[in-house]
């Protein structure tokens, strides 16, 4: 095991862990954003740069500090390493100049991008980034590509971060996409054959930090704050079987994986249950899915699918507190004598 100071907090991990699992091993506000690393993802991390801290002691045999900023979703912990994320001026000020980079081809579509309200990028540019851009160049587009009968590629708002790649090749048997060319001609694509088909092709959607990989059969039916999550199961040959059905009234708009904290997927699931498979009768329903993110989805607008009796009472009790309120006010008035 290796002790590291995170943040002021200290923390035991086994050999071998990153930095970052340090950190979500303590959890809240000072674990690091991550766009490209997957903790079920071999391969994964090291791309984007928005997880990056300053070691500040590199360890307890050596307690001289790291010259750079460090990726810290693969940077390996020492033991007696003193780490600062949330508390360094200088990792906060670098993570606004990487959103911006982050921004450079990115297009702000936000408002008629699918990913709008569950998008990572967003999220971490709301946080961390400066409401002004620097960058006056041409920026890269492309057209949308379709890509079988599920999925469509916006390369145009893709950050390259290698997700949907590591998901095809580590998940299924036929990776037929992957990142062509390099440098900033580096683009997602199938190459010769414009088409994902196999059982578990609609996780890369999941797996996306941003709009680029969209569902087809979900596109431009709804945002995704309109809808209500629900977790539903059932018995399947394929996969887990364990999903969230999002409701609009009584339609099930899409089906989709379910996700942590760190909005990764949990279990991955076949596209039989995710774009075959939408009706209420063909799952259990278990309850409401209750998004812990700081999402506009976790308004909990949909609660009172589990707890009618509660929320009936809860109603109740506002409304008498507020009778009582204003009974209360009342008799002081007429005590000062404002009111008969
Ligand atoms: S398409 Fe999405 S998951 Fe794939 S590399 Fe681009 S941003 Fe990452
Ligand atoms: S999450 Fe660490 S570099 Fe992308």
């Amino acid at each position: 095991m290796a002790k590291i100071t995170f943040d002021g907090i200290e923390v035991e991990v086994p050999d071998g862990s990153t930095i970052l699992q340090a950190a979500r091993q303590i959890g809240g506000d000072i674990v690091p954003p991550a766009m490209c690393y997957y903790s079920t993802l071999k391969g994964s991390g090291g791309k984007c740069r928005a997880c990056l801290v300053k070691v500040t002691q590199g360890s307890a045999k050596d307690p001289r500090p790291m010259p750079k900023l460090v990726a810290s979703c693969i940077t390996p912990v020492q033991d007696g390493m003193v780490v600062e994320n949330t508390k360094n001026p200088e990792v906060l000020e670098v993570r606004k100049g990487i959103v911006e980079f982050l921004l450079i081809n990115h297009p702000l579509d936000c408002p008629i991008c699918d990913q709008a309200g569950e998008c990572d990028l967003q999220n971490f540019a709301f946080k961390h980034g400066n409401v002004r851009q620097r960058y006056e160049e041409k920026r890269r587009t492309f057209e949308t590509v379709d890509l079988g009968r599920y999925i469509k590629l916006h390369m145009t708002r893709c950050i390259l971060c290698y997700r949907c790649v590591y998901t095809a090749d580590q998940l299924t048997n036929q990776r037929v996409h992957g990142v062509l060319k390099r440098g900033d001609a580096a683009e997602i694509g199938t190459y010769i054959n414009n088409v994902i088909e196999n059982d578990f092709s609609g996780n890369v959607i999941d797996v996306c930090p941003v709009g680029a990989l969209t569902d087809k059969t979900f596109r431009f039916k709804s945002r995704v704050w309109f809808a209500k999550p629900v977790d539903a199961h059932r018995n399947c040959s394929k996969c887990c079987g364990k999903v969230v059905l999002w409701y609009k009234g009584d339609e099930v708009l899409r089906v989709t994986a379910r996700r942590n904290e760190y909005n990764e997927v949990i279990e991955f699931i076949c596209n039989e249950c995710r774009f075959e498979t939408k009706k209420t009768a063909d799952w259990v329903i278990e309850g409401p899915r209750k998004i812990e993110r700081t999402s506009v989805i976790s308004q909990g607008q949909y609660e009172h699918l589990e707890k009618p009796d509660f929320q009936v009472k809860l109603a109740k009790e506002t409304y008498k507190q507020i009778d009582d309120t204003r009974i209360h006010q009342q008799d002081q008035m007429k005590l000062i004598g404002k009111i008969d």
